[in-house]
């Protein structure tokens, strides 16, 4: 059965265009409920080890100097059907691909500054939220 809970960053380029309101917006309109957010600055090693299955990818290096270019928001999500449905609600990676609509076709700026990131399944889910967040920050 799908899970209930996904995990998602509001990355540099959202944060620092002033789009955490409106991002937050549209996940909660689209039935989510957030059960633990931070805001936050991720280290070299932090986003390295968050990446590590990009390690060998061409952009990696890029991808961790623009994760660790400014702060992020971090958040735990629930819903039912929570991986699919939320990365049904960001689009594609690409927002020049990205379904009319989506977060990443509103706020993101390119493909390596897509506004936001999405558990891409439950297993990853949940080792992305136990990344982030101690089991006391997470509200029952
Ligand atoms: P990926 O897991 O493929 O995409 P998604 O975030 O949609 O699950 O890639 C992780 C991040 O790496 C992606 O959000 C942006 C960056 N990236 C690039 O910068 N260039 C690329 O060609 C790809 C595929 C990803």
């Amino acid at each position: 059965m799908a899970g209930n809970r996904t995990f998602t960053m509001i990355k540099p380029d959202a944060v620092e265009s002033n789009n955490i309101g409106n991002i937050l917006q549209m996940i909660t309109d689209a039935g989510f409920t957030i059960k633990a957010m931070k805001l936050r600055r991720l280290s070299e090693d932090q986003a390295k080890k968050f990446y590590e299955v990009h390690a060998e990818r061409p952009f990696y290096m890029e991808l961790v100097e623009y994760m660790t270019s400014g702060p992020i928001v971090a958040a735990i999500l629930e819903k039912d059907n929570a991986v699919a449905d939320f990365r049904a609600l960001i689009g594609a990676t690409d927002p020049a691909e990205a379904a009319e609509g989506t977060i990443r076709a509103k706020y993101a700026e390119s493909k390596a500054k897509n506004a936001v990131h999405g558990s891409d399944s439950d297993e990853n889910a949940a080792i992305e939220c136990a990344f982030h967040f101690a089991d006391e920050e997470i509200v029952g």
